[in-house]
């Protein structure tokens, strides 16, 4: 069982977008093995941008119950309730298999006030970790999609995972950004979770037309070859999947550099997690 947070406080680098489709493909890779455990896919940042793609990206009528649900993990997880089975539901990926990656039924407006209700708990960082506590060997994978920030949200799932994984967009202030990510997950490792490992980091919107973009991978590597992953080009078809509410392995072709991308991603994590 690993649980893997997708960190950046920087905004649209890709987070969201990774999650739904590494879920999607592990949850793929687990369900052609026997005794195979589902995937969870957790969605702390309130924008819902995971839990929507998940449930059709709006354009099925599952969606809106998920979204608004009274009994729902974000009101049990800031009451300080362990996570039961009656919060989880199949999503609808990955769309070409039956089995479903599985999410928390939630609600938009208790998970705006989440940052602030956790604050005033005893123990606030550890609070999704005892969430957790009673669930969490349900699943093969547990993959947490985070909003762009360092607050107390990213902190409760850095000291709830086993691995981070860290979407970069290749431009000029982003390595001064990965050194402060980078930071925080040592302080982390320090203070609450000895057990974090940085899975690595994936260059992600990756333009290779852009010579700033070839030169910030360039110094990444000379920095941190042993954690870079393979890089997640920025094509149309991916943005176009996570609209229509579809992970890229059932929106595009096998063929298509999408699937590939996100495909030798996919490998890469098992790889590293020695799961292959
Ligand atoms: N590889 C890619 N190619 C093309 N478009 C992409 C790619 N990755 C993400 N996008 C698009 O960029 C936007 C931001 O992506 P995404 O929501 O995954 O980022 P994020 O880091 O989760 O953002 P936030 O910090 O706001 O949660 C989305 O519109 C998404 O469709
Ligand atoms: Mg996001």
């Amino acid at each position: 069982m690993a649980i893997i947070s997708l960190i950046n406080r920087k905004g649209g680098v890709g987070k969201s977008t990774i999650s739904i489709n590494l879920a999607a493909g592990l949850a793929t890779h687990e369900s052609r093995k026997h005794g195979s455990k589902p995937v969870l896919l957790i969605d702390m940042d309130d924008q819902l941008s995971a839990t929507i793609t998940a449930m059709g990206g709006g354009f099925d009528d599952k969606f809106q119950p998920v979204i608004t649900a009274e009994r729902d993990y974000a009101s049990a997880l800031g009451q300080g309730f362990g996570a039961s089975d009656s919060l989880v539901v199949d999503s609808l990926i990955p769309r070409n298999r039956t089995e479903k990656v599985k999410i928390f039924r939630t609600n938009k407006a208790r998970m705006e006030g989440l940052e602030s209700t956790l604050k005033q708990r005893e123990d606030a960082p550890f609070q999704l970790t005892y969430f957790l506590e009673p669930i969490k060997h349900e699943y093969s994978y547990i993959i947490i999609d985070n909003p762009p920030s360092a607050g107390m949200l990213p902190m409760n799932s850095l000291v709830a995972s086993t691995h981070v994984l860290i979407p970069i967009e290749p431009d000029g202030l982003s390595l001064i950004g990965l050194a402060d990510i980078l930071r925080m997950i040592e302080n982390v490792k320090k203070t609450t979770n000895p057990d974090l490992n940085v899975l690595g980091i994936i260059p992600s919107r990756f333009r290779m037309v852009r010579r700033q973009a070839r030169d910030v991978i360039g110094d990444m590597e000379r920095m941190y070859g042993h954690l870079l992953l393979p890089y997640i080009k920025d094509l149309a078809e991916i943005s176009a999947a996570t609209t229509a509410g579809y992970d890229v392995f059932s929106f595009c072709s096998e063929k298509s550099q999408a699937y590939r991308c996100l495909s030798n991603l996919v490998d890469a994590v098992l790889g590293k997690l020695g799961q292959v």
